[in-house]
């Protein structure tokens, strides 16, 4: 049967039992320095064509975990696959299989773009880099197109581009590569509300039309039912939240999450009790 062939039934990504430790080294000479976990005990899976969402105050952890899925860390513990294949830190050769499938859209695209590089040759550059056979002009077109961006726009350099332009040309250098997974680091924040809207439907639309996938790390939980079907809460290092979130925003289990959604959603915090005492309030 079509669709439960074992190809199908192993996640896109999958991460089991990730620990990251730091060292700091101790104001006190005299002490062995002690190691800070910073991510405990992480599980997660991800399907072709999922959009889920990562959520969790600022120093929970979510960029760390985002490098150790990108293969940029190593983790102390655990493993991650994809398609069933070991990821790990290694030569950008070695890795390339893996930053086809799986690419990156950053915080910042106006300070992640080189402003020397015209639109065209920074969506070249990744195809250039992966060694990506076949016609780049064909996809550089593709990706202009799957952004919502005029071709005039080719020839522009990152200065005369706006913070949304700026965005999309980011996203287009990803998907350029044709890519499964696409890991976006707050690509919402720092856009205009109409510009957030657009961006939030052409992540719709890739997850619908192309089974692209999305891992999306926001502080603010207010985009996660607009995005995300799943939402993962990030506490502290660990995920103490992973549900459809529909089911997350109905039901918080814990009072953090509470919290978190009481911030994100002012109306929704009169329907909910309030949190208990010792609960963590975010701060963004
Ligand atoms: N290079 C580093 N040096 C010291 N502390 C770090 C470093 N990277 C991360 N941390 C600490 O790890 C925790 C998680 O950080 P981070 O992953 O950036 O969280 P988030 O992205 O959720 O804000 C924080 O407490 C942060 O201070
Ligand atoms: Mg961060």
């Amino acid at each position: 049967m079509p669709g439960l062939t074992p190809e199908n039934a192993e996640p896109l990504l999958r991460a089991e039992g990730l620990y990251k430790h730091l060292y700091q080294p101790s104001l006190a000479f005299w002490r062995a320095r002690q190691p800070r976990t910073i991510l405990r005990d992480i599980h997660l899976s991800i399907q072709p064509g999922e959009r889920i969402g990562l959520a969790g105050v600022s120093g929970a952890g979510k960029t760390t975990l985002l490098n150790l899925l990108l293969a940029l860390n190593g983790a102390d513990a655990g493993s991650i696959t994809c398609q069933g294949r070991p990821v790990r830190p290694a030569s950008t050769r070695a890795l390339r299989w893996y930053r086809r499938l799986v690419q990156y859209i950053p915080q910042d695209p106006a300070s992640s773009l080189d402003p020397r590089m015209s639109v065209r040759e920074l969506i070249r550059e990744p195809l250039v880099r992966l060694s990506v056979e076949g016609h780049h002009g064909r996809r550089i077109d593709e990706a202009l197109d799957r952004v919502g961006l005029d071709q005039k726009f080719l020839g522009y350099r990152p200065g005369a581009l706006s913070g949304g332009q700026a965005q999309r040309v980011a996203i287009a250098r990803a998907v350029a590569l044709r890519p499964r997974l696409l890991l976006a680091d707050e690509p919402l924040s720092g856009l205009d509300l109409p510009v957030r809207a657009k961006v939030m439907q052409l992540f719709n639309d890739m997850s619908r039309l192309d089974d692209t996938a999305f891992l999306i790390i926001s502080h603010d939980l207010s985009v996660m039912p607009r995005l995300c079907e799943r939402t993962l809460i990030l506490h502290d290092g660990a995920i103490i939240e992973d549900r459809p979130t529909a089911a997350l925003f109905g039901a918080p289990e814990h009072d953090h999450t509470r919290a978190l959604v009481r911030a994100a959603h002012p109306d929704l915090a009169i329907m909910m009790p309030a949190p208990a005492a010792n609960a963590s309030y975010p701060v963004a």
